[in-house]
């Protein structure tokens, strides 16, 4: 069995089928630069559900509600600090999520039953253009995670997408194309909640960016707040992953193009830079699945920059599934 309808051209017409589709109850998966999105209309109880079941994702997880522009989260939210606004202005659209008072919109479905709710304007226009087809027919907000499997590795790309899901959607649902994710790892979350910005998972936006958007100091108490993706064990291929180890023949290996390749070793990944290793990253460790690599060995990239966040996702990732 296989469900989704694929869509490789996104068309307006497309687009706003798409749309139709979320407010039927359907999912639909669909790009933005971080990585790819299921999404479902964020107050379409059953929906919700499906997404949940879909991706095999405990219930009490809470989802990321996206909307087209700033000022359309006000539905959704009971209050916003000063630095929060301004962490919008100067990162929307883009890859980052803010953690804020929820409002009764929000409901417990979305937030896994906590008083907030995750917010994200994303960049990609094929997002863009989809959540404003679905504000036209009153759907306040998409609600999405990544197109994946629980625990797994994102989509960066609309086939990794089908291979992730295609046997769990329906044939209501659709798969929207829109290329390679850009950033390729997901959006920087911050906790909007306290007297500062708090850091829950790093990503393109980093804390530097954050300080001079903001004028503040940024938190770094450790959260108690639940993100999935900040559980031990994620963002795991099959393969198993290894630090920063010597590779042996057989290997899989990601590392910088400076690195050369050993004999017999399996080159996956060589990006020239810290960016482009976001934006490889996920896709060179599903090829080694793809081609029932046993271990594929990564060599991390070093700096202060979106290599934070690469580092964070490959620590989850050599927790193994
Ligand atoms: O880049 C991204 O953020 C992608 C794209 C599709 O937007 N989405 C994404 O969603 O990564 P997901 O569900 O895979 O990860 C979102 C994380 C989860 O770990 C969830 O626990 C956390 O955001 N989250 C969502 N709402 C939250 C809230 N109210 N409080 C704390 N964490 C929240
Ligand atoms: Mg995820």
């Amino acid at each position: 069995m296989t469900g989704g309808q694929f869509v490789s051209h996104c068309t307006a017409d497309a687009i706003s089928a798409a749309a139709k589709a979320l407010k039927a109850g359907a999912l639909v998966a669909f790009p933005t630069e971080t990585v790819y999105g299921l999404g479902a209309d964020a107050n379409n109880g059953f929906a919700i559900s499906r997404i949940y079941k879909v991706k095999g994702r405990p219930n009490d997880h809470p989802l990321i509600v996206h909307v087209a522009s700033l000022d359309r989260i006000h539905p959704w939210i009971a209050d916003i600090p000063e630095y929060a606004i301004a962490l919008a202005r100067s990162f929307w659209p883009g890859p980052m999520t803010l953690i804020l008072k929820r409002s009764d919109l929000a409901k417990d479905f979305v937030t896994g039953g906590q008083e907030t709710v995750g917010l994200r304007v994303p960049s990609h226009p094929i997002a863009l253009a989809l959540l404003q087809a679905a504000h036209d027919l009153d759907i306040a907000g998409i609600a999405a995670p990544s197109a994946n499997r629980f625990g797994h590795v994102s989509p960066t790309n609309s086939q990794s997408v089908r291979d992730e899901l295609e046997n769990f959607l329906d044939a209501i649902d659709v798969i929207l194309d829109g290329g390679q994710s850009d950033v390729g790892v997901e959006s920087t979350i911050i906790d909007c909640t306290g007297d500062l910005p708090r850091v829950l998972r790093p990503g393109a936006i980093t804390k530097e960016m954050i300080k001079n958007s903001t004028g503040q100091a940024v938190s770094n108490e450790v959260s108690e707040i639940r993100v999935s993706g900040s559980l031990e064990q994620h963002y795991a291929p099959a393969a198993k992953v290894l630090l920063d180890a010597d590779p042996q023949p057989g290997d899989g290996l990601i590392a910088l193009s400076e690195f050369e390749t050993p004999n017999g070793v399996v080159r996956l990944g060589q990006p020239s830079n810290n960016e482009e290793f976001a934006r490889i990253l996920y896709q060179a460790l599903r090829s080694g699945d793809y081609q029932k690599l046993t271990r594929i060995v990564v060599i991390q990239p070093k700096g202060e920059d979106i290599a934070i966040a690469i580092r964070d996702r490959l620590l989850r990732a050599s927790r193994g599934r």
